[in-house]
């Protein structure tokens, strides 16, 4: 790959099978432990801003603007490691509420990082690419180098995260972990930016690694979603050095539950099932949904690698959602 890359993650994740999984998702299930990528940064981001920031850092850049939801995995995970390399954060959190307080989750962490949090409405959050420029503007004109991160990080730059992480799967593969088959029939995970899907479509194919995505929306919608994780792949084509072929994507949008952010009871008894079968834990805002959306899809995929993208500090940041008495 041409682009050059920081290694910020601890690589390679395991590849972790449970039995009471596969009975619960009713399916042969393969977890790829992305949840494990770090400490407080973990989850499917720091791949992705393995190459980003490398290309920040090229740019001498002194901060790096981002936004997200008010608990963006993508935002806390971009502000520790921002840190970790002497950059400071700027953060268009997307917010219902005026003033809301960093309390919890995500936003605990951006804030004891000393992130620059600047909440902005949904209205002007619809403009953000506009609003981060803006922002970026301000911080030029103070003197400061900024490094525009798009939502989630996912454009072309980002995606190469995820053809990374397939030759990563498919050394794995090939040393015969866990009783994995060759090929996958599938690699499944929570789609929120589509980034993710945009590299693994890319990495899928070259490596053998499956020859379909399963893209499990959590917001949005097929069209939008086919649509973005088209023009990701075609950024990401031209900064590989050799022609890659693609993956089939499906995108599922049927198992997004409520809204964005808010599951279902049905999808929270579901995270608790997996917690107490086997110890899994999932967050109710991706890896909890998709892997939902894997177990009621009704043309399950026979042997499915499940990429765990993180998101604990979103579980915790709605412990007050489960209701659970102790
Ligand atoms: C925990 C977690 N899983 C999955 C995703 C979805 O990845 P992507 O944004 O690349 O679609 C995100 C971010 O949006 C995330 O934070």
């Amino acid at each position: 790959m041409a682009a050059t890359r920081l290694q910020l993650a601890h690589l390679p994740t395991p590849i972790t099978r449970s039995d009471a999984l596969d009975a619960l998702v009713g399916t042969q299930v393969w977890l790829k432990r992305d949840d494990m990528t770090a400490g407080a940064a973990a989850g499917n981001k720091i791949r992705k801003l393995e190459y980003l920031l490398a290309d920040a850092c090229e740019q001498e850049a002194t901060v790096v603007v981002t936004c997200g939801g008010y608990q963006s995995n993508h935002a806390r995970a971009t502000t520790l490691l921002a840190r970790q390399l002497g950059m400071r954060a700027v953060l268009l959190l997307r917010a219902t509420r005026p003033n809301p307080v960093p309390d919890r989750g995500n936003a605990f962490l951006d804030a004891l990082a000393g992130a620059d949090i600047r909440p902005i409405a949904p209205a002007q959050y619809a403009d953000r690419m506009r609003e981060m420029e803006a922002v970026a503007q301000e911080l030029r004109a103070a003197g400061e180098r900024p490094y525009v991160i798009p939502e989630g990080g996912s454009n072309g730059i980002g995606a190469l995260g995820y053809v990374h992480a397939m030759a990563e799967i498919r050394e794995q593969l090939d040393a015969g972990v866990n009783d994995a088959p060759d090929r996958f029939d599938a690699v499944a995970h929570a789609c929120g930016s589509g980034g993710t899907a945009a590299g693994a479509l890319l990495g899928c194919a070259a490596r053998e690694v499956a020859p379909r995505v399963l893209a499990m929306a959590v917001c949005d919608d097929r069209s939008y979603f086919e649509a973005t994780i088209d023009r990701i792949v075609a950024q990401a084509r031209a900064l590989l050095d050799e022609p890659h072929p693609q993956a089939a994507l499906r995108v599922l949008d049927a198992y997004k539950g409520p809204a964005y952010g808010i599951a279902s009871d049905e999808q929270r008894r579901f995270i608790a099932q997996a917690a107490r079968a086997c110890g899994l834990v999932l967050d109710p805002v991706y890896s909890g949904k998709a892997l939902f959306g894997l177990s009621r899809m009704p043309d399950k995929p026979r042997r499915v690698l499940f990429i765990h993208t993180g998101g604990l500090p979103g579980l915790l940041a709605q412990a007050d959602e489960f209701g659970l008495q102790g």
